[in-house]
């Protein structure tokens, strides 16, 4: 059984953005879009730089560096760059507190 770690309030996450948060040493993003929320790890997988600030629609980010596109979902990459998916965490909301499976 997965062990959870509350993350941020939903409210603190804007609807099409992101918060980026630490959870033991690794850098996350907590998204919203549409009403949904993802976790996936904060970090483009082209040239590692902060997805951070990347636009979000229908469930992808797409990277604000070179424009590369992932699914919230599953971090599936979709374009030219790069075909290495990011890390997408197994969350649940719980009394609007958004909490990440921890990978131990
Ligand atoms: S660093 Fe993200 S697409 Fe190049």
């Amino acid at each position: 059984m997965s062990q959870f770690q509350t993350l941020i309030h939903e409210s603190d996450v804007p609807e099409n953005g992101s918060v980026a948060v630490e959870m033991e040493g690794m850098a996350l993003l907590v998204c919203k879009s549409a009403g949904d929320l993802w976790v996936v790890e904060n970090r483009c997988s082209h040239q590692d730089q902060p997805l951070e600030g990347g636009r979000i629609r229908n469930g992808y980010i797409f990277c604000p560096v070179h424009g590369m596109r992932y699914k919230l979902a599953n971090g599936e990459a979709v374009g030219q760059l790069t075909s290495v998916p990011i890390k997408a965490f197994d969350i649940r909301v719980e009394d609007g507190f958004v909490q990440v499976a921890r990978t131990e």
